[in-house]
């Protein structure tokens, strides 16, 4: 035993370590429960008394050697790790993760910003309408297709409460508030049963906006939309009024950009036409004035309204609508801007 301890004592002495886990392996394997001290302090009971002395003697400074040699160890190692020689201060630090805007977010706060510059007041209504705000009051008859269940979600146990289909009811709830003049602009969510595909989703955003004040005229509107359609694409871009027909506006139309990939020269985005549709817009219709209780000899109006994705889609050029809406990094993390 004598001699076992002797080896045990050699080897310990030959140990070297550099790091904590290594000092805390050999602690545990000499001084731990299970460890090589617990063992020969075990073997110790069985001797005869006769070399109890001896051998304990040995044991007791076997066990205080290790014991100094672990704080030793830990000391060296410690001192190392505070030593500013061993780090490495030029190294670049670990990569910050930044988060980007969703795209959406990025083209209606554009949105927001154009036409807060011209002296537009943002205004929101509630997702779930009813008749009057949605169809009624915007002039719709009774028997507009847009009413049909295949585009509206009513609420099945009071087909008077829906989901807004798109953001003209916020008109109606302006105009119930504020008299003229009025010069506002509605973003916010609407929804369709339409099944989802690459260009249809039963969730999308539009921005509504609103003019209403003592002679305002199509040219206003036109003005403003070219402003707008300059201030978004670039100043180069060109625009197109197509008259088209809504109910509560009188005359409506239809205005295009032109293309932005091609320049107007024709390519497959724009089906060679050179021009790309991006939104709705007419003078209220004086029908519209008076439900809400506007004077429409005094005041006329225009408004305009326009999907997010939409522009989006012209914007960045991504045509698949449900990448909107699918929150894939690998695709959100490519938009990024001020807004
Ligand atoms: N509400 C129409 C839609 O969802 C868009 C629209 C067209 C809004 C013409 C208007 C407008 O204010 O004047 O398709």
């Amino acid at each position: 035993m004598l001699q076992n301890i002797d080896r045990i004592l050699e080897e310990a002495r030959q140990f070297k370590a550099e790091t904590w886990d290594e000092i805390e392996q050999f602690r545990i394997q000499y001084l731990g429960k299970k460890g090589i001290l617990a063992d020969l302090f075990r073997n110790f009971k069985e001797l005869p008394l006769e070399h109890k002395k001896e051998t304990g003697q040995k044991i007791n400074d076997l066990k205080q050697f290790i014991s100094e040699k672990i704080e030793f160890l830990l000391e060296a190692v410690k001192e190392e790790s505070d030593d500013p020689a061993a780090t490495d201060l030029t190294l670049p630090g670990p990569p910050v993760q930044s988060g980007a805007r969703h795209p959406i977010s990025i083209v209606r706060n554009e949105i927001i910003s154009i036409f807060s510059r011209l002296g537009y007041t943002i205004s929101e209504g509630p997702e779930i309408e009813d008749d009057w705000h949605v169809f009624s009051s915007l002039n719709f008859p009774p028997e507009h297709p847009a009413r049909d269940m295949q585009d509206t979600f009513f609420i099945e146990k009071n087909p008077d409460i829906l989901l807004r289909t798109h953001t003209s009811s916020v008109q109606v709830r302006v105009m119930e508030k504020e008299p003229p003049p009025i010069r506002t602009i509605s973003p916010g969510r609407v929804f369709r049963n339409e099944a989802i595909s690459a260009r249809a989703h039963c969730i999308f955003h539009q921005v509504e906006g609103l003019y209403i004040d003592e002679n305002v005229s199509f040219a206003d509107l036109k003005q403003t939309l070219l402003f707008f359609a300059q201030e978004m694409f670039g100043n180069e871009v060109e625009i197109r009024l197509r008259p088209s027909y809504f109910p509560f506006t009188e005359p409506s139309a239809e205005m295009d950009i032109s293309c932005q990939i091609c320049g107007g020269k024709g390519c497959n985005v724009c089906k060679y036409t050179g021009w790309l549709e991006i939104l709705g817009c007419g003078m209220v219709d004086p029908n519209v004035l008076e439900f809400n209780h506007i004077d429409s000899d005094k005041y006329t109006g225009f408004a305009f309204g326009m999907g997010i994705e939409r522009v989006a889609m012209l914007k960045y050029q991504v045509k698949d609508l449900r990448l909107y809406f699918e929150n894939d990094i690998r695709f959100l993390e490519q938009f990024s801007a001020a807004w």
